[in-house]
């Protein structure tokens, strides 16, 4: 087995998700970006120089293949950051929403992250010290969500899938206690992707340092938490 740390990023063929893989193998880890679109994952990986499997984090098939292979290819994993993310169009206000569209936003960004954590679990158990990062966001902090993001259009879907991803993130640390796995949760600030239309103020490359910095926590580090760039962030 190699010395040389195995990330995995999910959801990293574009946006802030590929920006975290640049940052990670230039910190000299191995990493595999996750994408579901052959294509973009090709170009992508092609792009930064690093490894990539096909992951639909929404298909149970691709994510147990995608731990086969990482398993059969590398044997273990040290990081896991559960970047992909849906925001499902704006047209979620709680009064007026499709079930529909709420359950989707829900299959990728909640039920996503238990189904590629948990395939990927045994591979995080192999490793010295594993770190897992949940990319979360301040409109799922309801303590903020009268502050920076008070302003927002209510939304039934985006905001509360990332909400119940914070609780998970804290309901994973218990499970993991003693396991020497650490996960939190990050917020990488409103960043310009194809997420919002690129309307957000910061690089993607900026919204990635919170992501990095967790996935590279030494083992007296947090767990269980909720960061952004300025530290620990209100529930
Ligand atoms: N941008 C911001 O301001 C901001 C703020 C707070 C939190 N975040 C969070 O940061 C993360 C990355 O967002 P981003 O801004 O970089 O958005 P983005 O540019 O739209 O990228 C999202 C990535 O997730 C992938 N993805 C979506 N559904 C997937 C699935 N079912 N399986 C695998 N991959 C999937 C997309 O792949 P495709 O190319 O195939 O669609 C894409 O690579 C998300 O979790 C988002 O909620 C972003």
């Amino acid at each position: 087995m190699t010395e040389q740390k195995i990330a995995l990023v999910t959801g990293a063929n574009k946006g802030i998700g590929y920006e975290i893989a640049a940052q990670l193998k230039a910190l000299g880890m191995t990493v595999i970006i996750g994408a579901r679109d052959e294509q973009r994952r090709a170009e992508a990986a092609k792009a930064l120089g690093v490894e990539s499997v096909a992951l639909d984090v929404t298909d149970a098939g691709t994510v147990e293949k995608a731990a086969a292979w990482i398993d059969e290819r590398f044997g273990r994993l040290d990081v896991l950051v559960n970047n992909a993310g849906i925001v499902g169009g704006r047209a979620q206000a709680p009064t007026t929403v499709d079930l529909a569209l709420v359950r989707d936003v829900f299959e990728t960004n909640f039920f996503g992250v238990i189904r590629v954590t948990n395939a990927m679990l045994p591979l995080l158990k192999r490793s010295a010290g594993a770190r897992i990062v949940n990319m979360s966001s301040g409109v799922g902090s309801i303590g903020g969500a009268t502050a920076i993001y008070g302003e927002l259009p209510p939304g039934a879907a985006y905001p509360p899938s990332k909400t119940a991803l914070n609780s998970l993130t804290v309901q994973y640390a218990k499970d993991l206690r003693g396991t020497g796995i650490l996960i939190n949760a990050a917020d990488p600030g409103h960043c310009a992707t194809d997420l919002n239309n690129n309307t957000g103020f910061r690089t993607a490359a900026q919204g990635a340092a919170i992501a990095v910095k967790l996935a590279t926590l030494d083992d007296d580090g947090p767990t269980g938490g909720f960061f952004n760039d300025d530290g620990p962030l209100p529930w």
